[in-house]
């Protein structure tokens, strides 16, 4: 028998179930919508939409801060926590530290939208612009996490942030048959990790697809070497799903539970995310239009009579205006 390799067992199907329990009363169950009779098809398929963009703060980060951060005991947090963030995962973390009644400082490159950097502060963080990119803001948000003490989320590389990005496969898990696609926007990869865990074994034939930019496609090179990579330069505007490294953590989870990763260009994305606000009325944020687009133009190819699950990751409207 083959050996799985130890980064498999540090997120266990147990760990995704406590998630889903830890975090119950904090978050939403998101609906599962067939989206039929649409004006403009893009699969002859059945689609399926799993709207995490109705979650508690806009999208499914919430699940997995919720689980970090709820999983600490108050000695641990009493000197806060801190966070680098593109919007969706400082956002999170802000409302959870405070639902514990702690600091949130959350460190954002200055392209982060302000409306992001406003419902932060909203949710009562700090925010600290970095330098122009997400590079400076983990630079330093991890120096002064080791100067100060504070806990440190971070955005996908931690066991406890996947696990709780997975209770949104368990949901899944009850409220669809099990579908022939479930096409997931692939940032760092803490999500589609999670999400795969949770369903592989329930869902053995289900083809599980990530999705990220052709102008940050780290996940895809990390599968073609053979080993985690960091990219020079991102170039995206989808900026949730723009990290330029993987971890080896997720990097095992996608080999093992992942059947494929792809890309979509920007033009693509904003093109997924109108055809969603025409046929759906969602307002879904760019990394939500990216598994749509990879429908729309062919590189995901369902036939009729097939299930495909999209998962709409967050709300926004950068890619409808
Ligand atoms: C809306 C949205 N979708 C997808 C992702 C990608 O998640 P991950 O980085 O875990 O792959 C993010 C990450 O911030 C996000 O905010």
């Amino acid at each position: 028998m083959t050996k799985i390799p130890d980064y498999l067992q540090q997120v266990t199907q147990a760990m995704i179930r406590e998630a889903a329990t830890r975090v119950a009363t904090h978050i939403r169950r998101t609906p599962v919508m067939q989206l039929n009779n649409v004006r403009t098809a893009i699969t002859p398929a059945h689609l399926w939409l799993k709207c995490e963009q109705m979650q508690v703060t806009g999208s499914f980060k919430a699940r997995g801060a919720f689980n970090k951060i709820l999983s600490l005991s108050d000695a641990a947090l009493k000197r806060g926590v801190i966070a680098v963030s593109g919007g969706n995962h400082g956002i999170a973390v802000a409302h959870a530290a405070r639902s514990r009644g702690v600091k949130a400082t959350v460190y954002v490159g200055s392209s982060v939208p302000p409306e992001r950097v406003a419902a932060m502060q909203s949710w009562g963080a700090e925010v600290v612009v970095a330098g122009p990119t997400h590079a400076e803001a983990f630079a330093m948000a991890s120096g002064i996490a080791e100067k100060t003490g504070a806990v440190y989320v971070h955005p996908f590389d931690d066991p406890l942030v996947i696990a709780g990005q997975g209770t949104v496969g368990l949901e899944l898990l009850e409220q669809l048959e099990p579908p022939d696609y479930l096409l997931i926007a692939l940032g760092g990869g803490g999500l589609i990790s999670g999400m795969a865990r949770a369903v592989r074994e329930t869902w053995p034939r289900c083809k599980i697809i990530g999705i990220e930019p052709a102008g940050a496609a780290k996940m895809r090179a990390a599968l073609d070497a053979g080993k985690p990579v960091k990219l020079d330069k991102v170039e995206t505007k989808a900026i949730s799903i723009a990290p330029n490294i993987t971890t080896p953590i997720v990097h095992a989870f996608v080999r093992a539970f992942v059947d494929d990763v792809i890309t979509v260009t920007d033009a693509e994305m904003i093109e997924g995310c109108r055809w969603l606000w025409r046929e759906a009325a969602v307002a879904g944020e760019m990394a939500a239009g990216a598994p749509i687009a990879a429908l729309m133009n062919g590189k995901v190819k369902a036939t009729a009579g097939q299930n495909v699950c999209v998962l709409v990751c967050g709300a926004g409207k950068d890619g409808i205006i």
